[in-house]
Formats: structure tokens, sequence, C-alpha cells
């Protein structure tokens, strides 16, 4: 993959600051702040509906926040123009719940699509790349296979197979086990995990999957009332006296 690492100026990949969002008069982010190093992977627990999603979708420009800051690779994100911000956007890769897949593409076609819409794009044969992304989430043998003949599971590889296309240097991930059996579950988990080592990646993650945050966070931080009210390492959490905090780790 390509080696960026000489335009990040130090190492923080993503800093946000004073995040504030309201829908029609609703709060929903109050005072988000959070940091993301390289190659550091960050877990977000939070109740339903409280926020986590937009959080997300605030860092690929998808809702715009009232106030604060979100600075990516060292950029102010909110005060790009249109074009500065769809080519830092390219270096984030974001897994939608789902998989999110075109339907009338083969995976093949699903993989080259988010490369040859880039307007650099000079028409290179993808062939090898394809091959090497699918051969990490361990589906080579999908390749000429449409979206509807895949299982769930294996439409969430697919769909993280094409987010690596772009060499991301950070990936959000909003919920990428929900939905799935344990053992399909784990295996999402361990993928995270081997893109993290293999290529460095620094990840944001959303989940509710406990066994999931478990193995791949170096740091979890939980979200209440629109701010980050807790942080730590797994184990740390786990041990909190905090009755909000701990109820995260009670699943068993
Ligand atoms: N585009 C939008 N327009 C209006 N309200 C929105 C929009 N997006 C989110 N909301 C509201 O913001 C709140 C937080 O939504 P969000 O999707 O971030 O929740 P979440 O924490 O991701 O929940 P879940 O765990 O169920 O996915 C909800 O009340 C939701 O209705
Ligand atoms: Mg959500």
């Amino acid at each position: 993959m390509t080696d960026r690492t000489e335009s990040v100026k130090d190492n923080d990949i993503l800093v946000i600051e004073g995040l504030k969002k309201s829908f029609s008069g609703n709060a929903v982010l109050n005072d988000v702040d959070l940091k993301i190093s390289k190659g550091e992977t960050v877990v977000i627990l939070g109740r339903s509906g409280t926020g986590k999603s937009v959080i997300l979708k605030c860092i690929i420009g998808l809702i715009r926040p009232d106030s604060g800051s979100i600075r990516i690779f060292g950029e102010n994100f909110l005060e790009l123009n249109e074009k500065q911000m769809s080519s830092l956007r390219i270096r984030v890769g974001f897994l939608f719940q789902g998989g999110a897949l075109y339907d009338s593409m083969t995976v093949r076609e699903n993989l080259m699509f988010p490369v040859i819409r880039q307007p650099g794009y000079k028409g290179a044969d993808l062939t090898a790349k394809i091959e090497e992304m699918l051969d990490n989430v361990g589906l080579l043998n999908a390749i000429d296979k449409m979206p509807s003949e895949l299982s769930g599971g294996m439409q969430k590889r697919i769909g993280l197979a094409r987010t690596l296309m772009l060499d991301p240097e950070i990936i959000l991930y909003d919920e990428p086990t929900t939905g799935l059996d344990p053992v399909t579950s784990n295996e999402i988990s361990h993928l995270i995990l081997d893109m993290q080592k293999k290529y460095g990646v620094s990840s944001l993650i959303v989940t509710h999957d406990m066994p999931c945050a478990r193995l791949v966070s170096n740091r979890i931080v939980v979200l209440k009332q629109g701010e980050f009210t807790a942080e730590g390492t797994y184990d740390e959490l786990e041990r909190s006296k905090d009755d909000f905090v701990s109820g995260f780790f009670k699943f068993e």
C-alpha cells in the first residue's frame, strides 16, 4: 500500500474538539472531544440513538456540525473547500452497516468502483489489487459473484475489501458486526485487527459487540448525553465504578 506517513505532520490522525450538533432544537452532540493517533484503534460505546453514527458522519462530511473543529491529518476539515474535502475523504475509509454494496455490480466491479471514479484514475489494471484485497478478507473465490449471492457476513467482508481499495489511513466502522452470528462476528473482528496490523491503519469503531471491542480496541470512549464521559482500555473500563459505564460490560 502507499506509504503516506510523510504527509502526516505528527502522530495525530484525527483530532475532534468541542463538536456540537442539534437536530430541530434537540441537542445530540454537546461537546465531543476525541483524538486518534496513527495506528490506534478506538471504540465508541453508547446507547442507541445517542449520536454515535452522527459523529462518524460528521467526520466524513455527511453531516455538518453546528460548531467545533475536526482536524484530519492536520487539516481543518470543516474549513476546506469541496475539492479539498473530497481529496481528504479518499484517505478516510467508511464501512457502512450492512456493507452497502451496489446490487447491480459484481464483487469485482464493486471493488473497482471507488477507484475508477477518482479524478486521477488513468485506466490502470486493478486486477492484482482487487485480488489482494479479496484475499485479505478470505473471499477471492467470490470475485465474479453478485452481492445477492452472498451472505450478510460475506457482504460485510466485501465491504471491508472495497474500503481498503483506496489505501485509507483511517477506517470508520459503523457497527461492523451487528446482525451477524457470534462466529461470523468474531471473524470480522479478527479481520479488523489483521488489517490494522498489516497496513497500520487507524480505526474508529462504533459497536455494541463487546467481544469485538475487547479484541480490537486500544482505547474505548463512552458517549453519554452528547459527550465522552469515560475513556480507558477495555480492562480499565470494565472495572469502572460508574454504573453507566460498567453496564456495557455486563453482557453475559
Ligand atoms: N440527518 C438527521 N436528521 C435529523 N435527526 C437525525 C439525523 N441523523 C441523526 N438524527 C438523530 O440524532 C440522534 C442520534 O442518531 P444516531 O444515528 O447518531 O444514533 P446512534 O447512537 O448511532 O444509535 P444506534 O446505536 O441505534 O445506531 C437520533 O435521535 C436521530 O434521530
Ligand atoms: Mg448508529
